[in-house]
């Protein structure tokens, strides 16, 4: 008598029993849907002209704005954690109106990547972030002119000047792909900017060096460190005439495929952590490899609540990572990449 086959008591309580699986390290780890590998981690590093040590930067503990050989032994030590690529940042010590030590032989970005190439080889994928903002003097990411009729987008006189500023672009992927990056990351937010810098580079026969497009960047107030890093805050106005609105999602999606359009092999969305809905959707929508890119105030912030005692400071690095590659990044731009990578190897 009694309960019949498969109806002993308990065998199906009517609910799932979701911790099963979390119940040991081993579980867990044999379970997780998705890995964060050194391999998909890019180190953003400044490298500053004219300066004998490296200098700290306040508003981000632990990363500074490198000499020519300071940069060489960190990239040699990212290379030795399995890091997949360095992204360039240049602080000259003479701007312009047009940076022009952004596409110079000499500057000081160029002379980085020489250095690099030759020390490392193909060992990891060199990126170059083309911009000009840290290379004029006025600090906009292309070349102004005077305001004309109602264009008094950046608050004052002067405008960023779209068109001009795409043959400034293709200049500056040209001494870039010269100096020996593998890669350029237009960081800009021109339209057209991605048809340029193609056309430029493959007329100056580097017809094999992809662009990673900034394809989504928002105008953000997390890049408040990042403008004490690389010595590049605008002098008048801000970036919201060319940077794209917080509230805008769906046109992250057109950019993408503006972007794409132009020729760009892979894209990406920038800030991380805030825009991880953008990531999505993005993912979501192209077949090119997407990057995110976890910018300086993120950095700050975690760094800030650590140095508080307010946060694991391991911990929340390490999920803030997972988080933007469960959101469907394939690559991850972050201060933390060499320290992330070791953890993660450990
Ligand atoms: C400028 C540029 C910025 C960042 C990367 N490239 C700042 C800006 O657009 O004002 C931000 C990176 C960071 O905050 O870590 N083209
Ligand atoms: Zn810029």
């Amino acid at each position: 008598g009694g309960a019949g086959a498969g109806q002993a008591q308990g065998a199906n309580p009517g609910f799932a029993r979701g911790r099963r699986l979390r119940s040991t390290p081993a579980l867990r780890r044999l379970t997780a849907q998705i890995r964060v590998a050194p391999a998909d981690l890019v180190l953003p590093v400044f490298v500053k002209e004219g300066i004998d040590a490296p200098v700290p930067i306040g508003s981000m503990p632990g990363v500074v704005q490198h000499t020519q050989d300071s940069l060489r032994k960190a990239a040699h030590e990212a290379a030795e954690a399995g890091v997949g690529g360095l992204m360039l940042f240049g602080i000259p010590s003479g701007k312009d109106p047009v940076g022009s030590q952004a596409d110079a032989a000499d500057g000081v970005v160029n002379v980085a990547l020489q250095h690099l190439r030759a020390d490392l080889g193909d060992e990891l994928v060199l990126m170059a972030d083309l911009c000009l903002c840290e290379y004029t003097d006025h600090g906009h990411c292309g070349v102004v002119t005077p305001a004309r009729g109602g264009l008094r987008g950046q608050g004052g006189e002067f405008v960023v000047d779209n068109d001009p500023t795409l043959d400034r672009y293709a200049a500056v992927a040209i001494a870039q792909a010269r100096a020996g990056a593998h890669l350029v990351a237009p960081s800009g937010m021109m339209d057209g900017q991605v048809a340029a810098i193609r056309a430029g580079l493959d007329g100056a026969a580097f017809t094999e060096v992809p662009i990673l497009a900034y394809a989504a960047k928002y105008a953000s107030g997390f890049y408040g460190p990042f403008r004490e890093a690389a010595e590049g805050a605008p002098q008048f106005g801000d970036r919201s005439t060319y940077q794209m609105d917080p509230p805008n999602a769906d046109e992250a999606l057109r950019e993408v495929a503006q972007d794409l359009a132009e020729g760009a092999d892979a894209v990406m969305v920038k800030p991380a952590l805030p825009y991880l809905d953008i990531v999505a959707r993005v993912a979501e929508a192209v077949q090119v490899p997407v990057s995110a890119y976890q910018v300086s105030g993120e950095y700050a912030m975690v760094e800030a609540a650590a140095a508080n005692g307010w946060v694991d400071r391991e911990r929340a690095i390490l999920e803030t990572l997972v988080a933007i590659r469960r959101a469907g990044a394939g690559q991850v731009l972050t201060y933390w990449a060499v320290e992330a990578a070791r953890l993660l190897t450990r």
